[in-house]
């Protein structure tokens, strides 16, 4: 079994969509051990997107990611890390899949609804990034 950070992100909360992203996250077989809705600082948005600090889109990123409130989820399945990003569907909506959340709810590349961790070493950071050893059932 694997454990991965999921985050319904500003825009999907604000679009009353979060009942659909986890109806469907209980539909694909994940085991929520860890779930959360969060209103994140820009500092705090900083720190959890702290690998991208150097990119073009950091700011911009920072600022939509701390605008409201974001639902933050631990997910437990086999294979959880690539089981969830091929929910979630590509970065960019315009290249996601039907059927793929992105595809579904996106906007644009930065208001793309939902987060996954993208391997093991960011899933344990991530995931303690939000959640308490204790928090997580
Ligand atoms: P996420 O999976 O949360 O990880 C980093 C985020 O940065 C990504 O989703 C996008 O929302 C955002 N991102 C990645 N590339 C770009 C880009 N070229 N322009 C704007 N935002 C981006």
């Amino acid at each position: 079994m694997q454990r991965t950070l999921a985050i319904v992100k500003p825009d999907a909360v604000a679009n009353k969509n979060v009942g659909e992203i986890v109806s469907r996250i209980e539909r694909e077989g994940f085991r929520i051990v860890g779930m959360r809705l969060v209103n994140l600082s820009r500092r705090e948005a900083e720190g959890f997107y702290a690998v991208h600090r150097d990119k073009p889109f950091f700011n911009d990123l920072t600022a939509f990611m701390s605008s409201g409130p974001a639902v933050v989820l631990c997910l437990e399945a086999e294979d959880a890390i690539s089981k969830w990003r091929t929910v979630m569907g590509a970065t960019n909506p315009e290249n996601a899949d039907e059927g793929t959340l992105r595809k579904q709810f996106a906007t644009n590349i930065e208001r793309n609804a939902v987060h996954g961790s993208d391997a093991p070493e960011t899933a344990a950071v991530e995931i303690a990034y939000f959640f308490k050893g204790v928090e997580l059932v």
